[in-house]
């Protein structure tokens, strides 16, 4: 078992290790008053660990009852958001209880938001899922869901008070979401962790502990120094501006780690052209891919759309070394350069 402490605005703990759903209750009964609470899933997730997890809350003394939502990203709006509100108070759920996000970072996202918002703020337990989940959206604070016009437009930084992360959840995942996660562990070792990217030559699966606790432990130090994504955490969003175009621009079809497999190769193509074909060999051996067929022009209008411009200008990760990044806060009109290069060089 490894245990990471975070301390920003609020010390919680995440717990790494196989086998944790049926330990949910007491870990949590340790941190949150065992009382009332809403374990938010979605219909994949419920069938996998619902009754596992309800039972282990029960066995700790909680009053559980499930909210389920249809999976995938289209369950991450305002729908869901005021359907579970409403069924929240329904229970009368109070602000001493508890809401448990079990699943992925659709679940993460939209359960840590209803958390924030209902009662002005209720604790929240997270239970990541997915590869993704475990070693990014569950840690950090960030909860959003999406509207028509964007991803993540409405939101709250909101930290749970507990994230319970059991290594086994990876086992049933489908290679193409295991693959979602494998996206932004390349990241982490892309922005500041060149060993993790040695580490990455061998498969995720015989060495899932360590690099969950390496990577969340990057998203710690990061956060701890910058909870409100105004300066150095911003390095977390390598990839991500060309990746929220290509994912907008795809109707949301291509997957998160997808889309951001993709943004960190055009970058690392326009930049670094020495170790560009380095890092897509290694993103191609992870399952992910490193091209779009969506136009430069096409990628520069939907991220000109994306909520991390400010005013005139946007402040784009670029990779400087095989294991570091930079943030460079430029105007709109010089983001052209960088998006260049959708396709890799033959
Ligand atoms: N808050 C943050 O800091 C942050 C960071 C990165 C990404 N995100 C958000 O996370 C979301 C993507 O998260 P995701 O990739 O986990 O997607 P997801 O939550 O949609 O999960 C992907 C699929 O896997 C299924 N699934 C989940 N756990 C499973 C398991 N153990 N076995 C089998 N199937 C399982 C789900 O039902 C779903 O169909 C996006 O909305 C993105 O914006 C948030």
């Amino acid at each position: 078992m490894k245990r990471v402490t975070v301390t920003g605005s609020k010390e919680y703990d995440i717990i790494i290790d196989r086998g944790l759903m049926k330990d949910v209750g007491r870990y949590a009964a340790e941190v949150v008053n065992p009382g009332k609470c809403a374990v938010i899933t979605d219909d994949t997730v419920e069938s996998l660990f619902a009754e596992t997890v309800t039972e282990s809350l029960k066995t700790a003394g909680f009053d559980p009852f499930m909210i389920v939502i249809p999976h995938g990203e289209s369950s991450k709006n305002g729908e869901q958001f005021f359907r579970i509100m409403s069924i929240m108070a329904q229970q009368k759920l109070t602000r001493s209880d508890t809401v448990f996000a079990l699943g992925g970072g659709v679940v993460g996202d939209l359960a840590g938001f209803s958390a924030a918002s209902y009662m002005r703020g209720i604790h929240l337990v997270q239970i990541p899922t997915t590869l993704l989940a475990m070693v990014d959206s569950s840690v950090g604070g960030k909860t959003a869901i999406d509207l028509p016009e964007g991803k993540n437009l409405v939101g709250a930084f909101y930290q749970p008070d507990l994230v319970i992360c059991d290594l086994a959840a990876a086992d049933s995942l489908p290679e193409e979401v295991f693959a979602d996660g494998s996206a932004e562990i390349i990241k982490y070792g892309m922005i500041c962790d060149a060993e993790l990217l040695g580490m990455l030559k061998d498969p995720i699966e015989g060495q899932l502990e360590e690099i969950v606790a390496r990577c969340v432990s990057i998203k710690r130090d990061i956060v701890n120094e910058d909870e409100r994504d105004t300066g150095i955490r911003q390095l977390l969003n390598f990839g991500h501006t060309p990746a929220h175009g290509i994912e907008k621009l795809s109707g949301y079809t291509i997957p998160h780690g997808h889309a951001v497999a993709i943004g960190m190769a055009m970058m690392t193509r326009a930049c670094r052209p020495e170790f560009a074909q380095k890092l897509e060999k290694l993103i191609r051996s992870h399952g992910l891919p490193i091209e779009t067929e969506f136009s430069p022009e096409q990628l520069i209008d939907a991220a000109l759309s994306d909520k991390k411009r400010t005013g005139g200008s946007i402040t784009l990760v670029l990779p400087d070394t095989y294991g570091t990044c930079i943030l460079k806060k430029m105007q709109i009109e010089e983001i052209v350069p960088y998006f260049q290069k959708t396709k890799r060089e033959v």
